[in-house]
């Protein structure tokens, strides 16, 4: 690694355009030269720190929220941005890395494929967004062929890094990364109903009028509408539900069927509700990936529900879906499967077949 001491000194921002030209004339695109860049564009060693390095594929709304709450948080040291629009990517890296020196220093920058070596995590968010009024399903094969076409590029240079996977349909797209790449199971999992058990948790919470980390509540099987909420495994403050509702919530009297309905509807309705509002989500669930990383690269050992390839559990397989898994710094360790109702196994499996018939329609 040969670095100049021509590296320009000042930040090259305030010298415009052609400063900028002119530095990527002198330091071409390539893992050192961006990287480089980076750094000298703060002044900050030419040394290159080792640290956790986290890649980002897509930088739309999504993917550069996911960037910038990464920066805000510092566990990352060095967070690299891809997209098929150079131009964005660049953009979002330079106004993310001007913020840093008000938290923990990141190495932000725009990149190539070949600059993702050594990522400790590749999260997956290029593709087209659900739009207004439409469902995740009807991105599904535009989508899996922007997938097919990016993941052999990135593979061939970040092969043991742990993917995690956000474009929609997210467990039609963790399916397809599956079958069409090498990557072990282990290593390839969807956000799934992270975000889903979240808008549970903070609407029960609501609900009973407590901390949401009062509150234990999962989504499982698809992110979307055949989605369902295991009630029976919902805990608030240590107690069954049913037992917290019966004795101790304020709320007691509206805690029937139909109050969990109107619930299970607004978590579900949820993400369409803000699409129909601002046009697109993307702070809850960057907040839910920030999770995801901290989770993989501080080794947690943490119970998520994750969309991934399932083996048998409930007598469901091969199709990607969430359920609660074991993630640690190697991706997902092991399954969890905690005991469902009848009822409730009835409607994770018709969320399986309803994902199983969309695959069916789909070229992978
Ligand atoms: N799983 C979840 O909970 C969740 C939540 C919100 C959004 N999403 C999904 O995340 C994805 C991204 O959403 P968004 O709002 O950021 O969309 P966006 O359109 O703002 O960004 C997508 C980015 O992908 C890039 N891109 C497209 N094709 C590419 C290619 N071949 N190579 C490299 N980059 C490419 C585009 O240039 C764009 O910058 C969508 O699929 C959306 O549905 C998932």
């Amino acid at each position: 690694m040969v670095f100049s001491n021509a590296v320009p000194a000042i930040p090259l921002f305030f010298a415009g355009g052609e400063a900028l030209r002119q530095r990527d004339a002198a330091f071409p695109a390539g893992r050192y030269g961006r990287t480089v860049f980076s750094y000298s564009y703060w002044g900050r060693s030419n040394i290159m720190k080792k640290g956790k390095k986290i890649t980002i594929l897509g930088t739309g709304n999504v993917g550069a929220t996911i960037a910038y709450t990464l920066a805000i948080d510092g566990m990352a040291s060095e967070i690299l941005l891809i997209d098929i629009n150079e131009k964005k990517a660049k953009g979002e890296a330079m106004d993310i890395l001007q913020g840093t020196p008000f938290c923990a220093p990141t190495n932000i920058y725009a990149g190539n494929y070949e600059d993702a070596v050594q990522s400790d995590i590749v999260i997956v968010t290029v593709g087209l967004a659900r739009k207004p009024g439409q469902s995740r399903i009807d991105l599904a094969q535009a989508n899996v062929d922007i997938i097919k076409s990016v993941m052999p590029q990135i593979t061939k240079f970040a092969p043991d890094a742990v993917y995690v996977v956000v474009s929609n349909p997210v467990d039609i797209i963790t399916y397809a990364i599956l079958k069409t790449t090498q990557l072990s199971e282990c290593q390839v999992f969807g956000s799934g109903t992270m975000l889903d058990s979240a808008r549970l948790r903070s609407r029960l919470a609501e609900h009973v009028g407590l901390n949401p980390k009062n509150v234990h509540a999962y989504v499982f099987g698809e992110h979307g509408d055949t989605s369902m909420i295991p009630w029976s495994l919902t805990t608030i403050a240590g107690m069954e539900m049913s037992k917290y509702c019966a004795y101790i919530c304020d709320e007691h009297n509206r805690c029937g069927k139909e109050e969990l309905k109107s619930i299970e509807d607004d978590v579900r309705t949820a993400g369409a509700k803000v699409i129909a509002l601002k046009g697109a989500t993307f702070y809850a669930v960057a907040l839910s990936v920030r999770r995801i990383c901290e989770c993989i690269l501080r080794d947690t050992d943490s119970v998520m529900t994750v969309s991934a390839m399932i083996h048998n559990q409930y007598g469901i397989n091969d199709v990607c879906l969430s359920l609660p898994f074991v993630v640690g710094a190697q991706g997902l360790r092991r399954p969890i499967i905690p005991p469902l109702t009848q009822e409730e196994e009835a409607l994770l499996h018709k969320s399986a077949d309803a994902l199983k018939e969309v695959i069916s329609q789909l070229k992978i």
